[in-house]
């Protein structure tokens, strides 16, 4: 258990993973509270890694929901094991033609069958999946709900049901309550909004690129082989490139396989870099072309200032309240923060 957010950094270092202060108190926050915590923001800022980070550094499991269009009950709660199933009753077999030997018609046999507990419908042959799997689990563990924004609303509901109660009925057994608490972490890359009723039962963040010093951070601790100038040089490419209007920005990952490029070719060539970091032939015709300097000029559209000044995107709340100045936006666009009136 943490007591202070430098605690959960440290611990988090612990694990090579970089983590931002205010998102720190957000974890110390969700870990104390016992509340889920949703992670929105791109893809490649280190959502799911936090998630395994935590658990690795709090020695929980984890234990993973991959979410994806389709993902029902089956595959999220629990599913009868028909092959398990017809094992038994073939092992049974015997035994139930003896008992249905003097049956004198087909009605009276299945009735007496349908009478006889066969045990086919108890515990032992459930396949469980992740979600029953953290319900049952006697050690507490981290459940990581990855990429929640790819499933359906009704998938949604279906989370929102088993976070509250913390159980889960099966109806020819029973109901199975929460053994431990565990910790939760949802994350989505914003691909659509999620329910305002998932969101009030969150603590939420919403994750960005880091900062210079913190993404040259990251590259040094997974990259440690890279000389801390090539880092550098990559870094600032990346985020030049991150402001350019690209299909796929660069991603930290992406960063982390560039540096260890630039360190096998001895520098930052931007030719082969652009081809690490960027995964979209237009991308990089657009990037060579900036960095060349004969960008094309910005294509006209009239937006009034404060509507491009002001970043479309969630505030992060649960710090901003937590530390009693109001609702600001993240650090990515270094506003001036204002104190409460
Ligand atoms: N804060 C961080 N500290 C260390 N490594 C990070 C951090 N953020 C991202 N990474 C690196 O970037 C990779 C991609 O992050 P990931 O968690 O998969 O992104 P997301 O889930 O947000 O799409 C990770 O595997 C890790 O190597
Ligand atoms: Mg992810």
């Amino acid at each position: 258990m943490y007591e202070t957010a430098e605690q959960v950094a440290e611990a988090l270092r612990g694990q090579d993973y970089v983590i931002d202060s205010d998102l720190a108190v957000v974890v110390l926050l969700a870990t104390r509270l016992e509340r889920p915590l949703l992670l929105e923001g791109p893809a490649g800022v280190g959502k799911t890694e936090l998630a395994k980070s935590l658990a690795l550094a709090s020695g929980r499991r984890l234990i993973r929901l991959q979410c994806y269009e389709g993902l029902d009950d089956g595959r999220a709660l629990y599913e009868w094991d028909y092959g398990k199933q017809l094992l038994h009753v073939q092992m049974l077999r015997d035994r139930i033609g003896e008992t249905l030997a003097d049956a004198p018609d087909m009605a009276s046999a299945a009735k007496r069958l349908r009478d006889q507990d066969t045990g086919l419908y108890s515990e032992h042959f459930l396949s469980v999946r992740p979600l029953l799997e953290t319900v049952l689990s006697e050690d507490p563990v981290v459940l990581l709900v990855d990429e929640v924004d790819r499933t359906e609303e009704s998938m949604e509901a279906l989370l929102l049901e088993v976070l509250a109660e913390r159980q889960i009925t099966v109806p020819e057994v029973g109901t199975f309550t929460a053994r431990s608490t565990p910790w939760v972490v949802l994350t989505s890359n914003d691909t659509r909004e999620l329910s305002p009723a998932l969101k009030r039962r969150c603590l939420h963040f919403h994750v960005d690129f880091p900062d210079a010093a913190r993404e040259t951070e990251i590259v040094s601790r997974r990259a440690p082989e890279v000389a801390d100038d090539l880092i550098g040089d990559v870094v600032e490419l990346a985020r030049k490139l991150r402001e350019m209007p690209l299909r796929k920005p660069p991603s930290i990952s992406e960063v982390v396989d560039a540096a260890r490029a630039a360190a096998v070719l001895g520098g930052v060539e931007r030719g082969p870099l652009l081809a690490t970091l960027l995964k979209y032939s237009s991308d990089v015709d657009l990037a060579t072309r900036r960095l060349a300097g004969d960008a094309e000029p910005e294509p006209e559209v009239p937006v009034a200032k404060d509507e491009w000044v002001t970043p479309s995107r969630p505030r992060n709340t649960t710090t901003a309240a937590f530390r009693g100045r109001g609702g600001n936006n993240s650090n990515r666009y270094d506003q001036p923060r204002r104190g409460r009136r």
